[in-house]
């Protein structure tokens, strides 16, 4: 299990807002929070920030209540870029602040050293702009680099595609054992989870879905997981999952599915563990 020093701060079932957005989307974000999910990620490229922060403000629930992380884009890594861009996604958001803050991606192709970025994601937390930093889609080496520019122990979580499909085990074993929460996006392989030979079985037997026992499963391993959907009876099924107990030989079951492909693999992403 994680013993991430995070761990009690970070709800570890999220709702994803890629994809939420306008009214509609400002609808299945307050059907997330009704539900119970108060943990919302974002990003500066989603264009989700605004419905975020509409949602929150319409739910019954104070700002304090729900964790909202958000994602720095990769066009606002160099040098002074990144503060004043989060600065915007706070105005965006209507907060004083988030809870986590996270660079998206490694600058792509390597263009911009680490050290631009990482340095400027730590002035965020000693300016109150977010509570925690991180980072998702970085590699071990990336994280092992970080820790020598930005010290240890600052790094809160690495947001990585994990689900049943693509176990991503290095790097997440890598994480566990750094105390870095590792969350995990894809959490039900945007539905491709549903019907398969090992997942089935399982699902039949706790009456539930594929993708309850995808997200039961990381949350079984320590790990974060933040589903999205637009819609109502799935928002509430995924988060449902969290009531569900694998047995030790379901989540060895599911450990032993044999690695699918990646499905974010830019051209110009990191050279992957
Ligand atoms: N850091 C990164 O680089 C990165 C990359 C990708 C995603 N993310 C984050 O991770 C979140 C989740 O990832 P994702 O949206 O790509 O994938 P996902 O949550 O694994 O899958 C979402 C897709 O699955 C469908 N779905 C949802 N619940 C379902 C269910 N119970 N049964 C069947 N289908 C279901 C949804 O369609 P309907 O809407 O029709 O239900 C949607 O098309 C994103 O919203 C975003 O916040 C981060």
């Amino acid at each position: 299990m994680n013993s991430n020093r995070y761990a009690a701060e970070i709800p570890k079932i999220g709702f994803g807002t890629y994809g939420r957005l306008g009214e509609a989307g400002i609808a299945s974000i307050l059907t997330a929070l009704e539900t119970g999910y108060r943990h919302l990620d974002t990003a500066q490229t989603y264009g989700s920030e605004p419905c975020v922060g509409e949602a929150v403000r319409r739910s019954a629930l104070h700002r304090d209540e729900v964790f909202i992380t958000t994602k720095i884009s990769t066009d606002n890594l160099a040098e002074g870029k990144l503060v004043p861009s989060l600065r915007r996604s706070l105005d965006d958001i209507g907060v004083d602040r988030v809870d986590m803050c996270l660079i998206h991606w490694p600058a792509p192709n390597g263009q911009i050293p680490l050290a631009t970025y990482m340095h400027q994601l730590v002035e965020t937390q000693s300016l109150g702009l977010t509570r925690l930093i991180g980072v998702s889609n970085f590699t071990i080496a990336l994280l092992q680099e970080a820790k020598k520019l930005i010290g240890e122990g600052l790094i809160a979580a690495n947001q990585i595609e994990l689900n049943p499909l693509f176990l991503n085990n290095k790097i997440a074993r890598y994480c566990l054992e750094n105390d870095i929460l590792v969350t995990c996006y894809q959490p039900i392989a945007q539905g491709r989870v549903s019907g398969h030979p090992v997942l089935a079985p399982i699902a039949r037997r706790h009456d539930a879905t594929e993708e309850q026992i995808a997200i039961a499963y990381e949350l079984a391993k320590g790990y974060a997981a933040i589903p999205t959907s637009g819609q109502a009876a799935r928002i509430r099924s995924n988060f449902a999952a969290t009531a569900l107990r694998l047995t030790p030989q379901e989540l060895a079951a599911i450990d032993g599915i044999l690695p699918g492909a990646r499905s974010i693999n830019p051209d110009w992403g990191p050279a992957w563990d």
